[in-house]
């Protein structure tokens, strides 16, 4: 099969008019190449594999199944508004797979980054693949890969991450409805599907997800201290007008406590450290100046409301020299 590429004169799409005659064509597309087969999808509930998932329902309805594997590092309510919004909304043949445990288990006591990332990345091709080996006659595989994802990859920045790593008993003719796309027309297309803005103008998210900010060996207790932080610090944000305007911030709590004071008794817990950038394409990047009566509205609910969390603090490093990530 010939590689498709994005044509050097295509129009950028910036309008629900163009966004429309896209999914028309793809949808036209879909249907020849997929015929009356059945088609997988990783289903992450991010903004790309969303849009693929919503192009493919209108193009072949339940022949498409997509898996959602809960690894236990998503975001607050994430699994949840997957479920809610595929299967509920869309009626679209969804495999709900509460992997936490698994995930969990597998990096109990594992401080190292690099490690970390290996195990989270392995067990998701791992459980993905038991998956979909449980399924009969499944001919074809469907990616979020996008644009720059390709070039990218051509360029030795990165290892194309979608495209492979199943084992090779799983021998699937790839689908890739959005390969063509840069990320603002990939929005721009699942406006148009009519996918809510929460998950059309998320945030970009790293796939290990909350592993890489709860830093060093992730425990249950803190895992879950970050997940609530991060929802305040998102939802603050959100009532602030920052949500579309900011680039990407987030909540990490570091593997260490220091002494505090709580109801007059001794707390020794956690910090949440708040990290708020902005960037073009991540290589480098600035940092938001928070206004400070924001901050600390952040503070007080964050020690207010999530245990185990005594200190707030802001990372005012940009990239370089720190990296938008901890781990
Ligand atoms: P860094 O930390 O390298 O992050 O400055 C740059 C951007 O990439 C995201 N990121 C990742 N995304 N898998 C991903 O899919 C990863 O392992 C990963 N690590 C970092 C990060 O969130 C930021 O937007």
């Amino acid at each position: 099969m010939t590689e498709i590429r994005r044509p050097d004169n295509m129009q950028r799409i910036t309008t629900p008019e163009l966004a429309s005659a896209f999914i028309e064509e793809q949808i036209k597309a879909l249907k020849e190449q997929i015929g009356n087969k059945k088609v997988l999808l990783a289903l992450s509930g991010g903004v790309d594999s969303s849009v693929v998932a919503a192009l493919l329902i209108k193009a072949v309805g339940k022949q498409l199944t997509c898996v959602h594997v809960n690894h236990g590092l998503l975001r607050k309510g994430e699994p949840e508004q997957v479920i809610e919004v595929f299967r509920n909304q869309m009626n679209a043949d969804l495999i709900y797979v509460d992997a936490v445990d698994r995930f969990l288990d597998k990096l109990a006591g594992v401080s190292d980054p690099e490690t970390k990332r290996k195990i989270i990345g392995a067990e998701f091709i791992e459980v993905f693949a038991e998956e979909a080996r449980k399924l009969e006659g499944v001919e074809l595989l469907a990616q979020g890969t996008i644009w720059p994802d390709i070039l990218e990859s051509e360029d030795g920045i990165k290892a194309h991450h979608n495209a492979g790593g199943l084992p090779d008993d799983l021998n699937f003719e790839l689908v890739e409805p959005v390969r063509i796309l840069f990320k603002d027309e990939v929005r721009m297309v699942g406006k148009a599907l009519g996918l809510p803005d929460g998950m059309v103008f998320r945030q970009p998210f790293p796939g290990p997800g909350l592993g890489v900010r709860c830093t060093g060996a992730i425990t249950r207790d803190r895992l879950e201290a970050l997940r609530e932080a991060d929802a305040i610090l998102r939802e603050e944000f959100a009532s602030a007008g920052l949500a579309g305007k900011v680039w990407q911030y987030f909540v990490i709590v570091p593997d260490y406590k220091s002494t505090g004071v709580k109801d007059g008794k001794r707390a020794f817990e956690w910090p949440a450290i708040i990290r708020a950038v902005n960037t073009r394409d991540a290589m480098s990047a600035t940092i938001e100046r928070i206004d400070y009566d924001l901050l600390e509205k952040i503070t007080a609910r964050i020690t207010a409301e999530v245990p185990g969390i005594n200190r707030v603090l802001y990372d005012l490093t940009p990239k370089p020299t720190g990296t938008i990530e901890w781990e």
